[in-house]
Parts: C-alpha cells; structure tokens; sequence
C-alpha cells in the first residue's frame, strides 16, 4: 500500500466514525512544499454534509491525528484543509517496504481479466505508416502494464492481409509474371516451394497498382476485385502464391518489430478470421440481421436517425459492409469476425484495438454490430486511438523525398544518428565496437519510444530526432543514462565492499525522493485505468529527476557509515524501480556507457 493509500485509510476511518463517508479521507499529494506531503480536503464536503463548519470538522480530525508516529506535523488550512506532512520514520519505513519488494511497490489487480491487445496492425507489402509505428509502441506498453498487474494479456498484431489488397497484388504479380503456375486455373499443385516474389518485388509492385487503383484503373479494379473473390473462395494457385505475400513480408517486419523490441503473443492474421466468416454471415441472416444494399449485405448500426445536411434524414453512422456486392468480406467483416473468434479461443473480457484515432468511425461501427449480434457488449470492446507523429509541415511524417515512412528506414536513421550522438558526446567510446552498437541502438530506440510515450495518446506531437536524442531534458536518452550512473554508483560501492544498509531519512532531497518512489504504484493503476502510458513515462520521468536532485545533495559514496549505506540502499532502489518502469515502457536500458 502506497503512503496516500494508507494515509487515506487512516483518515477515512476518522470520517466514518464521525458517519460521514470514509472516501472523504482521500489524500492528494500536496499542491506545494509548504503544505506538507499531503493534503486532504473532504472536510469541506463533509461539513456541507453534516452543516458544521468545515474548519472545525478538519481541526477535530486533526486533533484525532495527533500523536500519529507517521506524521511529524498535521495542519488545518484555509477555510478547512488539512495538511499533512510524513515522518522521516514513516518515510523511511516505507522505502524499506518498496526495497524489499522486488515490484517496487506496484500492486496486483483484485480481479485479474483476460485481455486482448490488438496492436501493430502492419500490411503485407503495404510500407507501415507512421499510425504503424504509433500502435506497436503504445500497444506494447499497454501490454506490458496491464501483464505486470496480473491480467492475463494477448498482444495481436491483426496481420493485414486479407481483402482487396491481396487480389490487387495478385493481378499485380500476375502482369509481370503472366507464365506463373500459380495463375494457371488447370494445374492442380504441388505449387514450387521457393517464393516466386521477393519483399523488394511486393515493395515495388504495390504501390504502383495502388496508385492505378487511386486513379480509377476500372479493369484493374474489376480484375482485383475478382481475384480477391476466387482468393477468398479458396483458388489453390492463388493461395499458394498469396502464402509466398505474407510469408516474405511476415520475415521483414518481425525483423524491424524485433529491433523495436515489440514481442506480439500472436501474429494472427485478418485472414485467420476468414473460416469464421461464413457462419458468421449465416447466423446474422438467420437472425434476421442483414439487410440488401444495392447488391451488398450490411448491418445497420445506427442509434438513431438524426436530419443530414441535405434536409433528408438518415441513421447516425452508417451500416457495415458485411458482404459486398462481388461476394467478397471487408475490413469490417474480418473484424466482425476475429471478435467471433477471439471469443471463441481467448474468451477475453476486454480487447483493446490499438488503432490511429482516423479509423474511429470504423471501430463504432464494427463494435454497434457485435453489440447488436449479441457476440459481444460494447463496454468490453475499447478503441484506444491516437494521434499522428507529425513533420514539421505539421502533416503525418513522411520521408525527406515524401514517401510513405519505411520503419526499416527509420531504424536505420534514428540508430545512425544514434551513433553519431554517442560519438559527438564522447559516450560509450570505451567499450567494444558490438556494445557500442548495441548502446546506440538502445538509445535510439528509448529516444523514439519516449518521445511518443511521454504525450497523452490522443495529443500528436513532431518528430525531431535531434531533440528526441538529446541526453538533456525529458528525453529517453536522459532516462537511460540516469539508470547507467546508478549502475556505476552501485558497480563501485560493489568493487568497494560497500553495502547497502537500513535506509534513514535526514534530507529533502532524500524524502523527494521516497515520495516520489512511492508513487508507482497509482502510476500504474492510472496508465492502465486510462490507458494512457503517458502517466507512467511521467512517473519515471520524476523518479530519475528527484534521483538526480538527491544525488547532487547527498553524496552517496562520499559518505560515511550508515549514512552511505541507506543512501546505497535508496539508489539500488531507484534503479530497481526504474528498469521495472522502462520495461513497461518497452525500453532497455545498457548496463553502461
Ligand atoms: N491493418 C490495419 C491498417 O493498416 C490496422 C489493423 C487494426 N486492427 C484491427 N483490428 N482493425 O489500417
């Protein structure tokens, strides 16, 4: 239990023995130094409640307050704040605690669920945009905190690779390669095992078809279409050739996803849904579900019917495309399914779709349907958007040529420039060549990664490697290296024979330090409640500050005695808590530099 936890307990049980609400104990950290650690304001509510003076009501908890071991000063405020402020004993204690805990104080949920986190989302052949990016970061840490407080947690990456782009590649290939077997509608197999395409032919083709696509290419378009159709309708050749599609393109972004350090649970695909399609489709016809839309099948969604801008009226989001008119499923449909399926399989209490903020009409409609098939509720179905990483143009970041971001690509820059930061810094120049690339690529990715962690989710942000790799502000190369010099500080003490001791408070800097230690835990509850890691970036953020404060005002292996063994102890605290947070925030911290 975290100090606020316990304080509020301790103050709630006071309002309950005066019958008033025990939540009125709730304590905030206080607002500033002056007023203590903590403040508590219910005595305001409470004597609304009860029609007693709020000053009053707080001077009589207060009273009952005194003599609290754990508190070396309680004040009443104002028209009836009360402020609080810890003992060095209190403090202390409660650094022990989180010492010896080897989650550095992080609670458990109460009543672990099971999870599913559908994130990533990449394409075949399709180069990932920077939405791609966002997703597996976030994604990932979403995964790794609510795994941490005990849920049960399957990351998804929902592989694209089903629907119209597979049947545009085929007609693509097939235009280049017109003698392929795989085309021949006679042969009946066995179909060469050696791929007949490589990544670098999908890389090349793809965009060209689609940008035919986008320029109304009608034969193109019918010809997709159709072959997307037979794909779907099980056409061995066309099969055969589209395992070749997502096998080369599976190879390359397990690669880039690996250097990232994102580990999905489950590299399902879009097409994995697909033999739940057709009962699916059955069952919503039985039921009545499905309605004719100029030869296509949809579910309606909509809550109500509202007046549009042309003066007629019509529902408030429109339906889902569940079977178009070629006989064909869509996005929607394969993600009608996969909720069929995850149901059936994982039986999850809750899917998390980690998914730029642009397909949230998308995801209303797909969840509405589910709601409405009874296959699931719409409260256990969460859309968790984003916002875009942006240029300096202000639009989605794309290369310096205007292409489409490569992730490849951008590895390959951030862990260059990575490089170059370290050499301009002096960093890591001691080490061996393969650890120095291992540091910079570490660097580069905690620069990256944090960079995009430390905003709320929703809020978009421009990509600026120099002030992302920056070793100086709230940065990830920052964090990074505040973990590598406790590392050293506790490697030397090591080489020393100094040991840590009990921990024993004297200094601001030193009770800083424990508050904000302390606060991990609600970091966690609140970045999982919220799904937003922005709020654990943040905590660790303060941790490595109030670390660095502490460090310049209390000289830790320049002291003595007991003094330098509690100060040992708070360090090796630190770090404990600080690679516990980088990992939830997907980072990986070198052993030094
Ligand atoms: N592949 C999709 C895209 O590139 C993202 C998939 C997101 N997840 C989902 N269940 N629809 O836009």
């Amino acid at each position: 239990m975290d100090l606020a936890a316990h304080l509020s307990a301790r103050i709630g049980s006071i309002f309950a023995g005066l019958d008033l609400p025990a939540e009125l104990g709730r304590v905030a950290r206080a607002q500033k130094p002056e007023f203590g650690h903590y403040q508590c304001n219910g005595a305001m509510a409470g004597a609304k409640a009860s029609s007693t003076n709020p000053r009053e009501l707080a001077t009589r908890i207060a009273a009952r307050l005194a003599g609290d071991p754990d508190l070396a000063r309680v004040e009443v405020a104002g028209p009836g704040f009360l402020n609080l402020t810890l003992s060095d004993e209190a403090l202390a204690q409660q650094a022990a605690r989180l010492a010896d805990d080897p989650r550095a104080g992080a609670g458990q949920s109460a009543s672990p669920l099971t999870v599913v986190v559908d994130y990533g989302g990449p394409n075949v052949a399709k180069p990932m945009h920077v939405g791609h990016l966002r997703s597996a970061i976030i994604g990932e840490s979403l995964k790794r905190m609510f795994r941490f407080a005990g849920h049960t947690v399957h990351g998804d990456a929902h592989f694209g690779d089903w629907g119209f782009q597979m049947g545009l590649l085929i007609v693509a290939v097939g235009e280049e390669q017109p003698d392929l077997i795989h085309l021949d509608p006679d042969f009946t197999g066995p179909y060469p095992s050696e791929s007949p395409i490589t990544l670098g032919d999908l890389e090349r083709l793809y965009p060209l078809a689609s940008g035919r696509v986008k320029a109304k290419d009608q034969a193109l378009i019918d010809a997709a279409r159709k072959a997307t159709a037979e794909l779907q309708g099980g056409r061995a050749g066309y099969v055969a050739l589209w395992r070749h599609f997502q096998a080369v393109s599976r190879v390359a972004l397990e690669r880039d996803y690996g250097v990232l350090g994102v580990q999905f649970d489950l590299w399902n695909g879009e097409s994995d849904a697909d033999p739940f399609i057709a009962p699916m489709v059955a069952d919503l016809e039985a039921r009545g579900l499905l309605a004719d839309d100029a030869g296509a099948r949809v579910i309606f969604v909509h809550d109500r019917i509202v007046p549009k801008k042309d003066g007629s009226e019509g529902p408030d989001i429109p339906p889902l495309l569940v079977v178009s008119s070629e006989g064909s499923a869509m996005y929607g449909t394969t993600d009608l399914a996969t909720i069929v399926q995850r149901k059936q399989t994982l039986a999850p209490d809750l899917s998390l779709y980690v998914v730029d903020q642009r397909q949230a009409d998308h995801f209303e409609q797909v969840f509405r349907a589910a709601d409405k098939a009874g296959y699931m509720p719409r409260g256990s179905l969460e859309h968790i958007g984003f916002g875009t990483m942006n240029g300096k143009d202000g639009k989605p970041f794309k290369t310096r040529d205007g292409g489409v971001l490569k992730l490849s690509d951008l590895i390959a820059m951030v862990q260059e420039q990575a490089q170059a930061k370290l050499a301009e810094t002096g960093m890591a120049d001691s080490l061996p060549p393969e650890e120095r690339d291992l540091v910079a690529s570490q660097v580069g990715m905690a620069a990256l990664k944090f960079a995009d962690l430390q905003n709320f989710r929703g809020t978009s942000y421009q990509f600026d490697l120099d002030r992302f790799l920056s070793f100086e502000g709230k940065t990830g190369p920052y964090l990074l290296y505040a973990a590598v010099r406790i590392a050293s500080i506790l490697r030397k003490a090591a080489d020393q024979e100094i040991e840590p001791g009990d921990i024993a408070v004297a200094e601001q800097a030193e009770r800083d330090l424990i508050l904000t230690l302390d606060g991990f835990d609600s970091a966690l509850a609140g970045a999982i409640d919220k799904r937003a890691p922005h709020l654990m970036a943040e905590h660790v953020y303060a941790v490595a500050s109030a670390f660095s404060a502490f460090y310049t005002q209390c000289p830790i292996l320049a002291s003595n005695g007991p003094v330098r063994a509690s100060r040992l102890a708070l360090a090796g605290l630190t770090l404990k808590q600080l690679h516990l947070g980088f990992d939830l925030l997907g980072l990986q911290a070198p052993q030094r530099m």
